[in-house]
């Protein structure tokens, strides 16, 4: 566990850039990892480190951007030149700060807080005007190399689009978390120059001028899985892998059987009890909960869903949002719930839709049984009580409430509330005509 400690410093945030390499319409900060947007996993790796300031760096028309991060103030990019420019236009909301300045790319999303809290123990032990995150990708390729004659110290990052055939060998790359005084920053961004290759103003580029006056710069070293940055699809798909790695050893740890971990799809907010058993094939999209000793066997997808104790759901189960699955309720093959109430020890096993219902205690909901929820204009409520009892293949049309300890016989269109205990029959009554089957066998063939 982290060790609580009080760091006085400023978090910026980078996400104006383009991220062209994404192929999107999407801002990149946007796209998902494990349920979330980017962007929010790198604010989770940094609120409760308690900053004292959270700057976000924006190109204007990106508010769905400022919607994930309520509690950050903006700094408007207008025109992408650069991590340095980007760094630039958030100094005037950094005017008379004195702590320490944290950059943070808004790619760079699987960085823990437990990272970040010993990078800035790090920066002040030191005495480091700049301290960064260092890693050895293999390939290297994209990152900006850090050159060291003796490490951990960096006299310079050149980037990988400015690196020479030598340079491009170096293994060591940034990671895109850094770490500055906020009086060198202060000074220094505002001599910062272009690259002369690409046009733009790197924040890389502040090593060197550190350097330059007998300033340190310290690198402290992470692993691949937790500093890679995403610029591509395919880096999308490396960082929900390895993402998604940490989840499941997280749900293991914590008590839960994932029988095939490859195959379960959990996300960042999943909360997993003791002695749950997830058999194969199973997606947690947002907002699940499942509580101790559920079992969720294969092919079902939950999201925006609560199971209690003891539920058995599935295979082929499908939660939707505001579903509520009491304790030792069971959700079988081929039933779509959506918000709805399954009361304690209540019954779905088979072929239904459960759409804006309460059902009660113990009821049992035959095979194909549907909640009539839309009419074409508004969504209406369905009430099944306790330990009512609904035949196969009924059509509740809603709004209805089926009483407490009611039956539906089978095959019923119900469009009118059934009284507590009473039997409703809604079907046409059976018609069986003597030997008629023989005599339309015997029909001559045409
Ligand atoms: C950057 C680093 C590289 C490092 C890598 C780590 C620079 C020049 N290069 O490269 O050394 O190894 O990250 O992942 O810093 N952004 C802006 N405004 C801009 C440009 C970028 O806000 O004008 C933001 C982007 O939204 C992104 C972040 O800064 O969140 C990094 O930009 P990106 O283009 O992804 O830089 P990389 O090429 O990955
Ligand atoms: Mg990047």
């Amino acid at each position: 566990m982290m060790q609580p400690h009080k760091h006085n410093f400023a978090c910026l945030i980078l996400a104006a850039g383009q991220g062209t390499r994404m192929r999107s319409s999407l801002p990149k900060v946007m796209h998902k990892l494990a349920g979330q947007t980017l962007i929010s996993h790198v604010l989770a790796s940094v609120t409760p480190l308690n900053p004292e300031k959270t700057i976000l760096v924006l190109a204007p028309h990106m508010d769905t951007v400022k919607q994930e991060a309520p509690h950050c103030t903006v700094a408007i990019q207008d025109k992408q030149q650069g991590t340095g420019h980007a760094v630039k236009c958030a100094l005037p909301q950094l005017e008379g700060y004195n702590g320490i300045v944290l950059v943070l790319y808004g790619d760079t999303p699987l960085i823990t807080c437990e990272t970040i809290n010993t990078l800035l123990i790090r920066h002040k032990s030191e005495k480091a005007a700049i301290s960064l995150l260092g890693m050895k990708p293999n390939p290297p390729t994209g990152y900006g190399r850090l050159v060291m004659s003796r490490e951990p110290y960096v006299e310079r990052i050149v980037e990988c689009k400015d690196a020479n055939e030598e340079e491009k060998k170096i293994p060591h790359v940034w990671a895109g978390v850094i770490a500055f005084d906020a009086a060198f920053l202060r000074e220094n961004l505002p001599k910062l120059q272009a690259s002369p290759v690409t046009g733009e103003y790197y924040l890389t580029t502040l090593i060197e001028m550190a350097t330059a006056k007998g300033l340190r710069t310290v690198m402290l070293p992470v692993s691949v899985e937790e500093a890679m940055g995403v610029n591509t699809r395919a880096q999308l798909a490396q960082a929900e892998a390895a993402l998604q790695t940490h989840l499941r050893a997280r749900a293991m740890e914590n008590g839960a059987t994932l029988i095939d971990p490859a195959t379960t799809y959990l996300s960042a907010d999943t909360q997993l009890g003791r002695d749950v058993v997830i058999h194969p094939h199973v997606v947690l999209a947002p907002g699940v909960t499942i509580a101790d000793g559920v079992e969720i066997k294969s092919f079902s997808h939950l999201e925006g869903a609560t199971v209690e104790t003891g539920a058995i759901i599935g295979p082929y189960a499908r939660l939707r949002p505001g579903s509520l699955i009491g304790e030792n309720a069971h959700v079988g093959n081929f039933v779509e719930i959506k918000k709805a109430s399954l009361g304690k020890g209540a019954k779905a096993n088979h072929l239904s839709y459960i759409g804006d219902a309460t059902v009660g205690e113990e009821a049992n909901i035959g095979a194909g049984t549907i909640t009539c929820n839309y009419d074409g204009t508004n969504k209406h409520e369905t009430h099944i009580g306790a330990h009512a009892f609904i035949g196969s293949n009924s059509a509740l049309v809603a709004p209805v409430t089926i009483g407490q300890g009611a039956i539906v016989g089978a095959g019923s269109t119900i469009t009118m509330d059934v009284p507590a205990d009473a039997l409703a029959l809604a079907r046409a009554q059976q018609v069986s005509i003597p030997s008629r089957a023989k005599v339309l066998k015997a029909r001559p063939k045409k």
